[in-house]
């Protein structure tokens, strides 16, 4: 068993309009010390997973059914209570926001220093100076000073270091960033990045990283799962995906991924139309309205709903292409496209 180990996760929403199933029958592990990357469009799911295994849904309308172990312990069986108290501790948040998670009328410091006490019985003068360090450890200067700053007086990617000491001032061993530098700039993106790689060596905790961007997740993860619609199509190592990618869509991820050497709007090979309503998500094979091969499965996509099968070595793919013909659309079209881009 791994330190993470999710199964059959579905977190359901019943609403006027219909049941929303946000998440649909995902599972993934994740080891001490390892990344796991979780890539897909917006609305694909991906906020209601982390917020499931962090058990934030729990006292919701959600409706969530499968498990989650961390550390030998069944999550959506236990109380409320118990998994808050494992929150902070042993599992902790990086938003995409920091601003909607720190409050604005206490100090950096202040906030820190309260997570920090919450699970560990010390006094007030060692809990600030562990914020001090903390701050520091992340990059922020002048740490004894800006620790009683206020969060509207830092700049987003102050903040967002500042979000990362709170999350990481008690050493959880399972740390879930969603999303952690969508709002930030492309040079404090990447050094973000590099302190939250930094961070997890030194703390060997596991991380689960969120990202609608696959270049974001290029360099920290051990593995990627790839999702569409709910459900995983495409799981295995960072090098199944950017090397031997076998599903449609994540070479359609892979052909809009942002470069840096072009404008943000200027993307390779764009996803035609948009992700599915997850009330009422396409018969078949979910992808089946955007994918250009559709026609290559003689109707089935509209109808059967592909299973997420092993094509070699733990390497997942939901297609109903075969392998064969996969692998040859990959080496013949998809890959020769990409480079000469
Ligand atoms: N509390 C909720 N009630 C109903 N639907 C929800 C709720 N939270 C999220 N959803 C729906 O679940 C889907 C997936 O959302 P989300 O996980 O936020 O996507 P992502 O993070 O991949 O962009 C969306 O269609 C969203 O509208
Ligand atoms: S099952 Fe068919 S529609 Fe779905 S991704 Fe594969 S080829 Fe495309
Ligand atoms: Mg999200």
């Amino acid at each position: 068993m791994s330190f993470l180990d999710v199964k059959d996760l579905k977190i359901h929403f019943p609403t006027d309009d219909g049941l929303v199933k946000s998440v649909d029958g995902l599972s993934f592990s994740v080891e001490r010390g390892k990344t796991l990357g979780i890539v897909g469009e917006s609305g694909s799911g991906k906020s209601v997973t982390s917020l499931g295994v962090l058990g934030l849904h729990k006292g919701g309308r959600a409706r969530v059914s499968g498990e989650i172990w961390l550390d030998g312990e069944e999550l959506v069986g236990a109380s409320a209570e118990h998994v808050r108290r494992l929150r902070g501790k042993k599992m902790a948040m990086i938003f995409q926001d920091p601003l909607s998670s720190m409050h604005p009328f206490y100090t950096v410091g202040h906030q820190i220093i309260e997570a920090y006490r919450i699970h560990n019985n010390v006094s007030k003068q060692v809990a600030r100076k562990h914020a001090i360090d903390m701050l520091g450890r992340v990059g922020i200067p002048e740490p004894q000073r800006r620790v009683d700053a206020y969060p509207h007086e830092f700049s987003g990617g102050m903040r967002q270091r500042a979000m990362i000491a709170m999350a990481l001032s008690c050493d959880p061993e399972l740390l879930i960033a969603d999303e952690p530098t969508t709002a930030l700039d492309v040079t404090v993106q990447a050094q973000i990045l590099d302190l939250m790689r930094d961070l997890q060596r030194e703390f060997n905790s596991a991380l689960i990283i969120i990202t609608h961007d696959l270049g974001v997740v290029a360099e920290l993860s051990d593995d990627i799962l790839v999702m569409y619609g709910g459900k995983c199509v495409e799981y295995g190592t960072t090098e199944d995906i950017f090397y031997r990618p076998e599903h449609p869509y994540t070479w359609g991820l892979l052909g809009s991924m942002p470069r840096l050497d072009r404008e943000p709007t200027d993307r390779l090979l764009p996803i035609k139309g948009s992700p599915p309503s997850l009330i009422n998500v396409p018969p078949g094979c979910a992808f089946h309205p955007r994918c250009p091969y559709a026609e290559k499965t003689g109707g089935k996509d509209r109808t059967e709903v592909p299973v997420l099968a092993e094509t070699e070595g733990g390497h997942l793919v939901r297609c109903h292409l075969d392998r064969a013909e996969r692998r040859d659309l990959w080496e013949n079209e998809i890959k020769p496209a990409l480079e000469t881009q």
